[in-house]
Formats: C-alpha cells, structure tokens, sequence
C-alpha cells in the first residue's frame, strides 16, 4: 500500500473534515492500538501546518507511557500530576494550551514547543491515554482546531473496537 497525501482545502472545518476522512481510509479494517497510533501521528504530523510534534502516550495504569510520534525524542513517563498531558489525563478535558510557558508543570520535551493541544482518550470509560500535539507557534491551535482533532482522536478509539 502505498499512501498520498491529499492537501486539504477549504476553510479550517472542510479541513478537518477532509482529514478525518483520510483518517478513516487509514485505519479501516486495523484494530491494533500500536499500527493506527504510528499512522495517525505520521497523517497528522504531514497534513498540518506548524507542528514539531504529533503523538501519544497510553496510560500504564500508573503513568503516562510515550506510544507511537512524529517529532524529536520526547519524555518517556509523564506522571498524572505533572505537565499538561497529565493534566487531559487527569481531568478527561483537552487541554488547548496558548503560551505553554505560561503553564505551571509543563514539561518541555522539545525546547521548540510553544503551544499544546492534548485530547483525552477514553476506551470504554477507562482511561487509555491521550493525544498530544505541540506547534513552535504561539497560540496554534484555535475552537475548530480543538474539534477537529477531537474527531480524529475519537476515530482512533473507535478503531480499537472490534467492530471499529
Ligand atoms: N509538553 C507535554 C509533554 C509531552 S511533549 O510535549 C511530547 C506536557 O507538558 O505534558
């Protein structure tokens, strides 16, 4: 198989609607959590602009455990009490953070990372993990930003359903 990526067109919802469909195509008929997480990442981290990291990181039952990325070598263990993904972890709300200097227990994996979007993952009402995205832009991720990608990330969960 081999994969092109289809820019996206129109304003930021057609965007995001272009995207999910993308997402759709590529997780259809694949249940494993590790191979949809690792294409999830690799779709996202190429469709959007001003991103230097893409990723997630699955709840161990203790901690945050780095999963499959695009970007530099990130934190392997974040716990639920600390940065703003344990914040998505902790709270089940995403976290749409502006200024992540800003942020009291931000950890900066990346040096580069200006501001954050986390999304919460839930499987079934347990808690599986979570999504994170960081731009070297300030304020990169806006309102249509956040549902977009909470759309994807829902397309992630279901995908692990046997009937996904
Ligand atoms: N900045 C995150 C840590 C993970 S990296 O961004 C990949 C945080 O504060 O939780």
């Amino acid at each position: 198989m081999s994969f092109a990526a289809i820019p996206l067109t129109g304003d930021t919802p057609e965007q995001y609607a272009q995207l999910a469909a993308q997402a759709d195509a590529l997780l259809a008929g694949e249940h494993d959590r590790i191979a949809n997480a690792a294409n999830l990442s690799s779709l996202v981290y190429h469709a959007l602009p001003d991103l230097n990291w893409v990723g997630f990181y699955f709840f161990d039952g203790t901690e945050l455990v780095v999963g499959p990325f695009q970007g530099l070598p990130a934190c392997v263990r974040i716990p639920l009490d600390r940065g703003v993904c344990g914040a998505a972890a902790r709270t089940g709300q995403t976290q749409r953070i502006a200024d992540v200097h800003a942020f009291p227990g931000h950890i900066a994996c990346d040096a580069a990372s200006r501001s954050e979007l986390v999304i919460p993952l839930m499987h079934d009402g347990a808690l599986l993990g979570v999504f994170d995205l960081d731009s070297p832009v300030p304020d990169r991720f806006g309102v249509e930003d956040q549902a977009g990608l909470e759309t994807i990330a829902a397309l992630f969960v279901r995908s692990l359903r046997a009937d996904g």
